[in-house]
């Protein structure tokens, strides 16, 4: 069982997970391990780090709009931003529809502008495929849908019971070839 967490600089990641399972008690790590993070904070709930806190919670056009505005002028614009999480991604980046413009630029053009991105889901299955597929890494705490067990074994075969199985504030990390591993609770 491993430890670390991997070097995400410069990388696209997502986190997964049932309500209550840890991801946004992982995200926080994430966003403390680097001083130049932002986050899109939907929930209100990341009190301390460099955050937004969103006025349009559902995927209407003024979320994407007020979304598109603030990585516009932020996330890339100030220059300032090495990590960017968005929490509550599939609110925004719905599998099967358009991605955000702002959200698709940095999606493909990341690497350029040298900043990490990470999206908080609690469904793979809801969440746009063009984010989950594309992304280096995946942090998978513990999920129960078919829909999503069955897309995570088209992603890597024996992830979806790797992921059934985990523990209580168990990950499996999902790394760019596709192998995983189950990691312990970060402390
Ligand atoms: N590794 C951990 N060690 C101890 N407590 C943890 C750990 N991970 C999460 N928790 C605690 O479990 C609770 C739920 O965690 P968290 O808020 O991260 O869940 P979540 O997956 O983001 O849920 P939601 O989908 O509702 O946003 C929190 O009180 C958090 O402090
Ligand atoms: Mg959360």
């Amino acid at each position: 069982m491993q430890t670390g967490l991997p070097d995400l600089r410069s990388k696209r990641f997502c986190i997964f997970g049932l309500q209550g399972s840890g991801k946004s008690y992982l995200a926080r790590r994430l966003l403390q391990s680097d001083p130049a993070h932002f986050v899109y904070d939907v929930m209100h709930e990341h009190a301390g780090c460099n955050r937004y806190l969103a006025t349009h919670r559902q995927y209407t056009p003024e979320a994407v709009a007020e979304l598109d505005l603030l990585v516009r002028r932020v996330v890339i614009g100030s220059g300032k931003v090495r990590l960017f999480v968005l929490d509550e991604a599939s609110r925004y980046c719905p599998n099967r529809r358009p991605l955000p413009d702002s959200i698709a630029e940095l999606n493909d053009l990341q690497r350029h502008y040298d900043i990490a991105l990470g999206f908080i889901a609690r469904r793979p299955v809801q969440l746009s495929t063009d984010l989950v597929e594309l992304a280096h890494y995946l942090f998978i705490f513990t999920l129960r849908g078919k829909n999503d067990l069955l897309y995570l074994d088209s992603l890597a075969s024996g992830l979806a019971d790797a992921v059934a199985g985990l523990e209580k504030y168990h990950f499996v990390v999902v790394y760019p070839q596709r192998r995983f591993s189950v990691c312990k609770p970060i402390s």
